[in-house]
């Protein structure tokens, strides 16, 4: 898989993304990024992107111009499956758009600054928005980097164990079960017997036992999504 970010912080974006899995992924060639610097596009003699908004309100809108030609010319290098910008008000990512995500080709992803980007850049050149959370971040870049993290642990190859991404919290739609390792027993704080047992069925169905438990006391809202997921 390729993608592109373009952003207003490159350096920052490459060391988000330069360690674990994402940089194994890059090393064994799974994955591939390119980091590009929105001013570089831009052809004001400050290197400036963003503009006063027409309407008079406060703060800054990033220009449509430098970010059209950016987009221009990275798809004469790239056929995009989606070009996605980062933004409080899209669609809230999560484990079934990361699932989804992880088997296109190639993305391109624009982190937003200010108080946000031309609309004409949304209506024309983005083909998907995307939040991280009902909350406003200073800039895209950190919602850039968890979407391309959640997005690589899926591509097949990328985590040494495969069954460990299918066993993420969230992959069926349910928190993980519990784990534990070495000591079975620290401080007096054991592990639970069934895990020593050595009785893989047991084991399993205690772990299913687990996950449902722990979803339906901490997160019952997955479970009425999970039920609404079946219905359709
Ligand atoms: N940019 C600012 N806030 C954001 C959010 N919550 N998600 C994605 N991008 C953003």
């Amino acid at each position: 898989m390729h993608v592109d970010i373009i952003t207003l912080f490159p350096d920052a974006m490459r060391a988000m993304l330069s360690y674990s899995i994402c940089q194994r992924a890059q090393d064994k060639g799974l994955l591939s990024l390119g980091f590009h610097d929105l001013r570089t596009w831009s052809t004001n003699r400050w290197r400036r992107v963003d503009d006063y908004p027409y309407g008079g309100e406060a703060g800054m809108v990033m220009a449509v111009e430098p970010i059209a030609r950016a987009i221009e010319e990275l798809s004469s290098t790239h056929v995009y499956d989606e070009a996605i910008y980062t933004s409080p008000d899209g669609e809230l990512f999560d484990q079934n758009i990361a699932n989804e995500l992880s088997l296109k080709k190639n993305l391109l992803i624009l982190c937003g600054h200010y108080k946000g980007i031309d609309q004409r850049v949304r209506d024309h050149l983005i083909t998907r928005e995307l939040s991280i959370g009902n909350y406003v971040l200073s800039g895209g870049e950190p919602a850039a980097g968890i979407i391309v993290d959640a997005i690589t642990r899926l591509i097949p190859g990328a985590i040494g164990d495969a069954e460990s991404a299918l066993s993420d919290s969230f992959q069926d739609g349910l928190l993980a079960p519990p784990v534990y390792t070495r000591p079975a027993e620290y401080n007096g704080w054991k592990v639970p017997d069934i895990l020593l047992s050595g009785h893989a069925a047991k084991i399993a169905a205690w772990q299913e036992e687990q996950a449902l438990e722990r979803t339906k006391r901490l997160r019952p809202d997955l479970l009425d999504n999970k039920s609404l997921t079946k219905e359709q």
